[in-house]
């Protein structure tokens, strides 16, 4: 009976052992560390880069039309502020704990290894399935763009086998009986991008912000071009599917503003990440959450809700006012935009896994190797390029897309909850920046987000918990025996 209970509390110790912010410190004096190369314009830049992309120039489409109505406006105002509360934990723990790992870190610390675990592998769905998702998107708008030259690529090779038709298999290349249906330029894109990431940060950061500014000036091209079309009575009904629709809305729209954490994930390549890392995530969900009221608030006035197209609906909108040129620069934009939301994701991936890796939850010979010359997660990177591109293939935007926003939220109200858990026990540690009204915000943060994972449906729920006990099920084979916590508790 003694021994059982030996036993259990020695599980117990395990499963709940936190890994102390001092080790944390520690460990980011150590050798084999990623190059600090990124200041606050480029920590931002980064941002604006992993949040607008997909979200706003595909998926408003159906939100407005199938949910929200021109309500879809306040459902980006109920999913930002819950983004806004959440990111204001996380730039909490991002100054204090500034290493790659984000929200899975911030769990070590607080919560224990079982939960840090739950919330790294949620953190694949947040992340390497949401890449999935936005190069879904990338390709359905590439394809709208060669469309506007006369170009197409063979439908076989244009779309995923789940959503394929008749027409679409009827040109199809058979093995067997089998016909092929795959999305190839989703699956290009990724491994295109997969090598630039394998290059460097340095690299990668660069692209990113031609790219970032290209779409800004997109983004706002759609808002001030499209105002002059905007018809007020398209605001009438204001929630044609009621409050309801509009949370609804705000669930699915919530896919939009993915991305501001991502910068947390960069916390140990800032060049001062107690200021830089807050203002980075700060002021690239501000901006967005302003253009993206903007955009929603010229597309549903442009267009009578029920009418608004679900595949493009921006470059849609200004087609309908016999604005061929403005519709070239709209999809040029969604693609380069798309693009270094992808190029963010994919490197965000690379280093959550590579945090989990160095704390022996998974193999660090794959995860935690650093190119002796990039200094960069290579292997990881390559890896994730692989897994994702053939995901990407063929598997549905949509399902991809529920799936990511009920991972991303559960780590959101995590990451909420931890921050008041972190304030009461360990109280004196330094905190470059500290949420303010603690326990108001955090609370706010974890209802507001918790809402909205309510709104996404019961499928999703058994989704989630599903992926959940697929990682518990890794965890108890090979992470529990070889986290280097354990084995240093053990000696
Ligand atoms: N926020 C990102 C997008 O909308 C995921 O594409």
């Amino acid at each position: 009976m003694c021994g059982l209970c030996g036993i259990a509390t020695r599980l117990r110790r395990h499963l709940f052992a936190t890994k102390s912010i001092e080790l944390l410190h520690h460990e980011l004096e150590s050798a084999d560390r990623l190059h600090r190369v990124l200041g606050p314009v480029a920590l931002t830049a980064l941002g604006v880069g992993a949040i607008i992309g997909a979200g706003i120039f595909v998926l408003t489409g159906l939100a407005a039309r199938d949910f929200a109505g021109p309500s879809l406006m306040l459902s980006f105002v109920f999913a930002g502020l819950g983004c806004a509360f959440a990111g204001l934990c996380y730039a909490e723990f991002a100054a204090m704990i500034p290493v790659a790992g984000s929200a899975y870190t911030y769990a070590y610390a607080t919560l224990g290894e079982l939960l840090a675990w739950i919330i790294g592998w949620d953190l694949v769905l947040e992340y390497a399935i949401a890449s999935c998702a936005v190069a879904h998107g990338w390709s359905h708008y590439f394809q709208a763009f060669l469309a506007l030259f006369g170009l197409a690529i063979p439908p076989a090779f244009a779309t995923d086998p789940l959503s394929a038709t008749a027409t679409t298999i009827a040109g199809a290349w058979y093995v067997g009986p089998l016909p092929i249906v795959f999305d190839m330029p989703a699956a290009v894109i990724v491994l295109l991008i997969t090598i630039v990431l394998v290059v460097g940060i340095r690299e990668s950061a660069g692209l990113n912000a031609g790219i970032v500014l290209l779409k800004l000036v997109v983004v706002l091209f759609v808002i001030f071009a499209g105002i002059p079309h905007v018809d007020p009575a398209n605001w009438h009904p204001f929630f044609p599917k009621g409050v309801g629709g509009t949370l609804s809305g705000a669930a699915y729209v919530f896919f939009a503003y993915i991305g501001f954490d991502s910068i947390s994930t960069h916390a140990e390549e800032a060049r001062n990440p107690a200021r830089d890392v807050p203002i980075g995530i700060l002021a690239s969900l501000a901006l967005c959450t302003l253009l993206y009221i903007a955009v929603a608030a010229v597309l549903t006035g442009m267009v009578p809700w029920e009418q608004i197209d679900i595949d493009a609906p921006i470059a849609n909108a200004f087609a309908r006012f016999g604005l061929g040129s403005a519709t070239i620069l709209i999809s040029l934009g969604a693609v380069a935009g798309i693009t270094s939301v992808l190029l963010v994701m994919l490197l965000s991936q690379a280093r959550v896994l590579l945090a989990m890796s160095r704390d022996g939850l998974l193999p660090p010979a794959l995860f935690a190797a650093v190119h002796p010359r990039f200094r960069t997660p290579y292997r990881s990177t390559i890896l994730i390029g692989f897994v994702v591109a053939t995901v990407a293939a063929l598997l549905p935007l949509k399902v991809l897309a529920d799936l990511v926003n009920i991972g991303t939220l559960f780590a959101f109200v995590i990451v909420c909850a931890a921050v008041l858990i972190l304030r009461r026990t360990r109280p004196e540690v330094r905190r470059p920046f500290r949420t303010p009204f603690v326990p108001v915000v955090p609370i706010l943060g974890i209802l507001a987000n918790l809402t909205l994972m309510i709104y996404l449906g019961w499928e999703n729920w058994a989704r989630l918990i599903i992926w959940l006990a697929v990682g518990l099920v890794i965890y108890g084979f090979y992470g529990s025996r070889h986290s280097r916590l354990r084995l240093a508790a053990d000696r």
